[in-house]
């Protein structure tokens, strides 16, 4: 039997190439090189599947122009690039990588938020220019995270994790927003309140932002909403870029409405609003959340595991563990 041709986008660990290449014939692009939209449908001709991140955008008019893909396999949780109707409707299976990212994510969250909050590189970059002359009482003081209020918006599983985190690890006072209540016994056990979204902001000492992007999500947090907040208060982004509008959130940290921020994720990344580059009160990271080596490497896995599945191969066969659209099987 011809065994079918499989793309992966952009350079993974040779082990997850091995893997795939027991079952397909694999076009790889280890030199990591960032395709064009036209350069991605030129690889794509005659594949019946792909390996995608969080960045390649999989849009109807591609589909189209690729008629014999059947699945999309990404190692992203987060599946806003990938139009999933369209995948539906043209029969191609897609699949993300929940939950294995979830706790190291979960700890990134953490630290940026704690970073942020104690002003761990504002005074690391004072330091390394050589402006440290003296101690002093007040030299970056920030605010505390323990027994603090912590706002998640966004209760999802990466935000449940952070809220243990803060409620078992640090004693914060939990409050959150979301599309839909917890069960009661999650609420118990992270002693997390519900409130509405003004009430979390006007409430939180640190907001946690971790919901996924969607157009209803689109600037979610912009300059009204920043108004809301204290003025001691942080907001940390580990979800999406344009959940937040950056150059609001630039203007409130310029003019101290808030504390401080800390950033994983922008509007247009790789690009930087230029004005988040010149306040100092902002912690900067590139989109690196869930980029400890072993989670790296289990959500690269287990794309592969749902393209061997979704192409009727492994132990798996036709049962693609985490398919976001499982219909277009049956
Ligand atoms: C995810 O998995 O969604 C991370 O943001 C990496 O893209």
């Amino acid at each position: 039997m011809n065994k079918p041709a499989v793309l992966v986008c952009r350079a993974v660990f040779a082990d997850i190439i091995d893997r795939l290449r027991e079952h397909f014939i694999v076009e790889t692009n280890q030199p990591d090189v960032v395709w064009s939209r036209d350069e991605l449908i030129a690889h794509l001709q005659g594949k019946a599947g792909v390996f995608v991140t969080g960045t390649q955008p999989i849009d109807a008019a591609l589909l189209d122009a690729c008629p014999e893909l059947k699945a999309v396999c990404s190692m992203a949780v987060g599946y806003n690039n990938i139009d999933v109707p369209a995948c539906t409707a043209r029969g191609v299976l897609v699949s993300n990588a929940p939950d294995v990212l979830t706790e190291t994510t979960a700890d990134f969250g953490f630290a940026l938020m704690m970073a942020t909050a104690r002003r761990i590189s504002e005074s690391e970059h004072f330091l390394r220019r050589g402006e440290w002359t003296k101690w002093s009482v007040d030299l970056f003081a920030g605010s505390d995270v323990h027994g603090a209020t912590l706002g998640v918006l966004g209760m999802g599983r990466i935000g449940q994790a952070v809220a243990r985190r803060g409620a078992l690890g640090f004693g914060m006072k939990v409050i959150y927003h979301n599309r839909s209540r917890l069960d009661a016994a999650i609420e118990a056990e992270l002693g997390a309140r519900y409130v509405g979204k003004d009430e979390l902001l006007r409430e939180c000492d640190h907001l946690v932002i971790v919901v996924p992007y969607s157009a209803q999500s689109h600037h979610l947090i912009g300059a009204a909403e920043l108004a809301l907040m204290k003025p001691t208060a942080t907001l940390t982004n580990i979800a999406r870029g344009g959940i937040v509008d950056d150059a609001a959130l630039a203007e409130a940290l310029r003019t101290k409405q808030i504390a401080a921020a800390g950033l994983d994720v922008f509007e247009g990344e790789p690009q930087v609003h230029p004005a988040l580059l010149e306040v100092p009160n902002v912690v900067l990271t590139p989109h690196i959340a869930s980029a400890s080596l072993p989670t790296r490497r289990a959500m690269a896995n287990l794309a592969v595991d749902n393209l061997i599945a979704a192409l009727g191969f492994g132990p798996n066969k036709g049962r693609p563990p985490t398919a976001l659209n499982p219909q277009v099987l049956a």
